[in-house]
């Protein structure tokens, strides 16, 4: 069973030598999971990293709790200072739960609903356009990087925050499948929705993440691209412990 819980302030408490660490670090497997929104790499990296035994990195949802904390403190989302400040001291926990769903906390409190909604995933889209937003996430994001290995969720994991990473894909599906999926996804989760906004809203959000010059929404050079637009969630899963084995045993 994966149980992961990770806390965002950590100290070197045993005084290791940081080049050391990060050499241990890198050779811990990883396996990066990029691509828009709605395809299929949220539910793919909570199977796989179930299947694998791996720790869980959903760096979308650290992003999405940055938006909700400025939010909730009224700071407006472009002023990067607060921003980074923020993402310095606030204590976020991952709780991976057996239907497939992320416990998030922030400070101990449970906001894995709130963060999830239409409105803070445009608002985290803002926020991760700031280099300086991005910079300041940058290490937390590796620190997850723990034996016996690491699957990982979002737009940059490839080709920034692992870029050595022994297995990268990049998922991609229809727009309108992706908005259908997500429409289902809010309504399972009783977050009320409507499939032509939820388009647009795709739209916009994809369009954000893959225009700005700070760490875009892009292909690595080495990654496997899959369409799963015509592919049930089992067919993707299949396919990617596939490539899994075979890279990693
Ligand atoms: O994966 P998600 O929908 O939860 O991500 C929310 C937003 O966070 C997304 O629109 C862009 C940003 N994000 C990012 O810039 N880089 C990542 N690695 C993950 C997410």
């Amino acid at each position: 069973m994966i149980y992961f819980c990770h806390k965002f302030r950590i100290s070197n408490a045993f005084g290791y030598n940081h080049t050391t660490m990060m050499k241990a670090n890198e050779k811990i497997p990883v396996i990066t999971i990029d691509g828009p929104s709605g395809s299929g790499k949220g539910t793919l990296c909570q199977i796989l990293a179930r299947k694998l035994n791996w720790h869980l990195l959903d760096s979308g949802a650290i992003y999405r709790v940055l938006a909700f904390a400025a939010f909730q403190a009224n700071i407006p989302l472009m002023q990067d200072d607060l921003l980074v400040q923020i993402a310095g001291d606030m204590k976020l926990q991952f709780k991976p739960q057996s239907d497939n769903t992320l416990k998030v906390l922030l400070n101990n409190q449970d906001v894995s609903k709130e963060i999830r909604t239409e409105a803070n995933g445009q608002r985290a889209s803002v926020v991760s356009t700031s280099a300086q937003v991005r910079e300041a996430l940058l290490q937390k994001q590796r620190d997850f990087r723990q034996f016996p290995g690491l699957v990982t969720d979002g737009r940059d994991m490839g080709t920034t925050v692992f870029p050595n990473a022994g297995l990268k894909l990049f998922l991609s599906a229809s727009a309108e499948e992706r908005a259908k999926r997500r429409y289902e996804q809010l309504i399972n989760q009783g977050i009320n929705a409507n499939l032509a906004q939820v388009l647009d809203e795709l739209l916009v959000r994809d369009q954000r993440d893959t225009a700005r010059s700070a760490s875009p929404l892009q292909v690595a050079a080495d990654a496997i691209s899959i369409d799963t637009t015509k592919l049930s969630i089992e067919q993707v899963v299949e396919q990617v412990m596939g490539l899994a084995k075979a890279r990693f045993t």
